[in-house]
């Protein structure tokens, strides 16, 4: 007790005795973040005492030297000697971002081989927790490498060589970075697909990638669900057939085996003889699978995310860059501290958050993490703090939604278990809302825990914005600061620079190391999504405030794309699901607050004159979108509407159909003088569901 009111945060000390929540007896704090955990790696490269401030301006100063340095702690074959070079402004130019350019490395060889060498051998890297309470094993480092190089024997029998494309479509099991890592040791990129998209959603993926291999298992259970991931890889397969280059080998990996079922048991998946990983394991035992020395700007993995219109976009992340942020952001945001920590990120591997934070950061940090095949609601809402305790959790990852469903529970769900070892809780996916803030903070953290809210994407492959814990007062309205070696700046509806405090379109100045370079097969889109709408900066596609200390906060999406528990969807993809079916003229969707998810997508249709909504038809939509995108992007509610609000053009006024979706009646609609019909208006709102 004595302890933590020592450490405790400086903000809080003023207000600890004022504190509504009594300390458990059951799991008493005992550990609190010491002050300058986030500088401490910092240190490293600039000695001598500092502060946030300083270490950021020297990062950004000499960003070139800085970067070298961290990547200095690597294993590099080779040094070209070159730093970072690149060019944010297509009109002087080809726009690329290089680190190292001409460098040798291998990324998995640094999560692995480097860590045995330096006697980490033994030293478990992941927990692994199953659906089913009780269902757990752990893998150690050495036994990862052995298992990674296995499976690396099995892709190159299947004739993977290095640039081929892998396409991963696993659980949250311990062979999806295992399969992630023997990509990587052979040079070959790997394209994981979220389990929980549907077949056309991975067939769509895999076709974009040109995936060489698909690798999946028989099915998975989430909480009580069984999800027959064979038989939807197969579907997707069979859609891939007419692709330019059809999968060449399906590997099915039998998961179902191994854990314990839920009570009632629908798995039985076709697995042919030639599919079956074991079997594979067993031909290729004599296969040669070194570690392919790469070059720094060599592809490591694409990874698919929503376009604001049209098909998914396949972010590309190089390999010294990426290892090189991975490594350093997971150090500073997290303090990883390899011989003490026991760390959970909660995101799937399916997400960005699950590669940089879940697979890569960690190891290259030699840390042990717990890796969760479950939902944190099964069996109850109190299973994430039954994995804590268990683990003695020292560090958790998590997000917003995940936090807002776990909050509208008992507390004692969350102070019957142990947190005595849990110092640093981050959360990435949304903006934090202050309730939920609070709860992780008081309800959680016990006032001892630092919470540190960090915002990045899929594109920047590692944090742009951080709640930086010495420098953040522990409070949740307190914005986050620029991560190391980033220059964020906010643009005005003209595109010029916001200077001191307000709000605008937020951009970044220079290039890091992690950034994405490409989309897969589609630089002209890289180019006119990031770069284009504002030469010479990266368009992140965000709004975001801004205080006179450089604090941000950053606002939601500024495109039309929507953040559903902390997963973009693209309105246009969900639109054009909708309208498939043949009674709808037109559909548009926009996005609507929703207390745990965030946000939701609500559905506005047309139909031919004359035609009435039945719940078949809706039925029929819900089911289209579920069957092209994923359960996830199924409208919340879809309220017919005899029109829609356009302007004369016949651009769809979107502002008007939120507003509706939101249920304001009072509310400015702003300038309607532009609509073409503005009985419209009247006609939303008399349509609008009661229950919506
Ligand atoms: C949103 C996830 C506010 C944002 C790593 C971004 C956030 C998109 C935060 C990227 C945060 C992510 N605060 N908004 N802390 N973190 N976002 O590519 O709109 O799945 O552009 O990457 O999520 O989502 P993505």
């Amino acid at each position: 007790m004595l302890r933590c009111l020592r450490v405790a945060p400086l903000s809080l000390r003023a207000n600890l005795h004022s504190s509504v929540h009594p300390w458990s007896a059951a799991a008493q704090r005992a550990v609190a973040p010491p002050e300058d955990f986030n500088d401490r790696a910092f240190k490293e490269y600039f000695p001598g005492p500092c502060n946030y401030r300083q270490q950021y301006n020297e990062s950004v100063h000499n960003g070139d030297e800085f970067w070298t340095n961290v990547a200095n702690e690597l294993h590099f074959r080779r040094r070209s000697g070159k730093g970072l070079e690149y060019n944010f402004d297509h009109r002087k130019g080809e726009v690329f971002v290089k680190f190292m350019d001409g460098s040798i490395t291998n990324v998995a060889y640094n999560c692995l081989e480097k860590n045995i060498i330096s006697g980490m051998g033994n030293k478990v890297a992941y927990k692994w927790e199953g659906n089913v309470k009780g269902d757990a094993c752990e893998i150690t480092y050495s036994e990862l490498r052995d298992k990674v190089v296995e499976f690396a024997r099995v892709l190159k029998s299947r004739g993977v060589k290095k640039g081929d494309v892998v396409a991963l479509y696993l659980p949250m099991i311990i062979d999806l970075p295992v399969a992630m890592l023997a990509c990587a040791r052979i040079g070959a990129i790997h394209s994981v697909v979220f389990a929980g998209f549907s077949s056309n959603a991975l067939a769509e993926r895999v076709k974009q990638a040109g995936a060489k291999v698909l690798v999946t298992c028989d099915g998975f259970y989430r909480a009580e669900k069984y999800i027959p991931m064979k038989q939807i890889a197969d579907d997707a397969v069979k859609v891939c057939e007419d692709a330019k280059h059809p999968v060449e080998s399906v590997l099915c990996l039998e998961h179902l085996k191994t854990v314990t079922r839920p009570s009632h048991t629908t798995d039985k998946a076709l697995i042919r003889d030639e599919e079956n990983f074991e079997f594979a394991v067993n031909d290729a035992k004599d296969v040669f699978a070194p570690v392919e020395w790469v070059q720094a700007e060599d592809p490591l993995f694409i990874l698919y995310t929503s376009g604001s219109t049209g098909a998914p976009k396949g972010v590309v992340h190089t390999t010294a860059g990426y290892m090189t942020t991975a490594y350093y952001s997971q150090k500073v945001t997290f303090d990883a501290q390899a011989n003490n920590d026991v760390y959970w990120c909660m995101a799937d591997c399916g997400w960005i958050t699950g590669h940089t934070y879940g697979v890569y950061g960690p190891l290259l940090n030699g840390m042990t993490s717990v890796l969760f095949e479950g939902v944190p609601s099964y069996p109850d809402y109190s299973r994430t703090w039954e994995i804590v305790g268990k683990h003695k959790v020292s560090k958790l990852y998590t997000s917003p939604t995940a936090v807002r469903s776990m909050m509208a529970h008992p507390e004692e769900m969350v102070t019957n278990y142990d947190r005595s070892q849990l110092n640093i809780i981050g959360t990435v996916g949304e903006p934090m809302n202050p309730c939920a803030w609070k709860w992780l903070h008081e309800v959680v953290g016990e006032r001892s825990c630092a919470i540190v809210d960090t915002y990045w994407q899929t594109e920047t492959g590692t944090h742009l914005l951080t709640a930086h814990h010495s420098a953040v007062p522990q409070e949740s309205s307190c914005g986050n600061l620029p991560f190391h070696g980033i220059v964020p700046a906010l643009l005005d509806e003209n595109g010029k620079k916001v200077k001191g405090p307000g709000s605008g379109t937020l951009v970044i100045e220079k290039a890091w190391p992690g950034m994405m370079r490409t989309l897969w097969g589609d630089y002209e889109r890289f180019v006119n999504t990031y770069f284009a709408p504002f030469p010479g900066y990266y368009f992140t596609g965000d709004g975001a405030k801004r205080d006179a200390e450089n604090h941000y906060w950053v606002t939601g999406r500024v495109d039309d794309l929507m953040n559903v528990s902390g997963h973009l969807l693209s309105t246009a993809e969900i639109e054009s699901a909708l309208a498939a079916n043949p009674n709808i003229v037109e559909a548009a969707v926009v996005a609507t607050p929703h207390d745990v998810k965030g946000q939701v997508p609500y559905a506005f249709i047309t139909m031919p004159e004359g035609q009435v909504m039945t719940p078949e038809i809706e039925k029929e939509m819900r089911a289209t979108v579920r069957q092209r995108i994923g359960a996830i992007a199924v409208p919340d509610v879809i309220q017919f509407t005899p029109g829609l609000p356009k302007t004369r053009s016949g651009k769809i006024v979107r502002r008007i159909l939120r507003k509706v979706a939101e249920g304001e009646r009072n509310a400015d609609l702003g300038d309607i003088t532009t609509l073409a019909d503005d009985t419209v208006i009247a006609e939303l709102w008399s349509h609008r569901p009661e229950n919506a």
